[in-house]
This record gives structure tokens, C-alpha cells and sequence, in this order.
């Protein structure tokens, strides 16, 4: 079972294979925002992974899209809705909109 582990609250919760970040938050209560619903349609559920970047869902045109408008983008960058975990455990850094890490 992959484990996430968000940061900077350094929580560990498990996960299924298939389940998105931003599900995974949801159901362990961590503050991931998701002001679209988790519809691809904002940016407040921005996370930069850490670790196992390869092991999630391909990133599709529109989430890239999407995350071109994000503030504090990186190469790590993924939208915590559309990003699925696949096998291995990953680590993900939680960004706040507007504070421009
Ligand atoms: S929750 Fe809006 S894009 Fe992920």
C-alpha cells in the first residue's frame, strides 16, 4: 500500500494505487485546498513531490496546462486532484497560493 507523506506537516498516511493525492488528503484531513472541487479548474491544490514523482499518473495536457498559471512553479509540480498514486510511497510538499515559494 503507498504511503503519502505531506510536508511540511511531516504527516505519513496510507493510500490506494489509484486514489489521487487530493483524495488522500481529504479523507486524512489534511488542509490540501481544492477550491474547484478537485476538477482540474484552479491551482490551490498545487504540491511539489519530493519524492517518487515516477510512480504517479502521467501528467495529462490539461493539468498541464492548469499548472502553468500556478505560482511557485517547479519541474516537481503536480496538482494534487490529478496526480494518482501508482506502487511506491511519495513525499509532497504542500503550496500555499500567493505565498510564492
Ligand atoms: S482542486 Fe482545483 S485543480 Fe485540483
Amino acid at each position: 500500500m503507498p504511503k503519502i507523506t505531506f510536508m511540511p506537516m511531516n504527516t505519513t498516511v496510507d493510500g490506494k494505487s489509484g486514489d489521487s493525492i487530493l483524495d488522500v488528503a481529504v479523507a486524512n484531513d489534511i488542509p490540501l485546498s481544492h477550491a474547484c472541487g478537485g476538477f482540474c479548474a484552479c491551482t490551490t491544490c498545487h504540491v511539489i513531490v519530493k519524492t517518487g514523482i515516477d510512480s504517479l499518473s502521467d501528467m495529462g495536457d490539461d493539468e498541464e496546462e492548469r499548472l502553468d498559471r500556478a505560482s511557485g512553479l517547479t519541474l516537481h509540480s503536480r496538482l494534487g486532484c490529478q496526480a494518482k498514486l501508482g506502487k511506491s510511497d511519495v513525499v509532497v510538499e504542500i503550496m500555499k497560493e500567493g505565498t510564492g515559494h
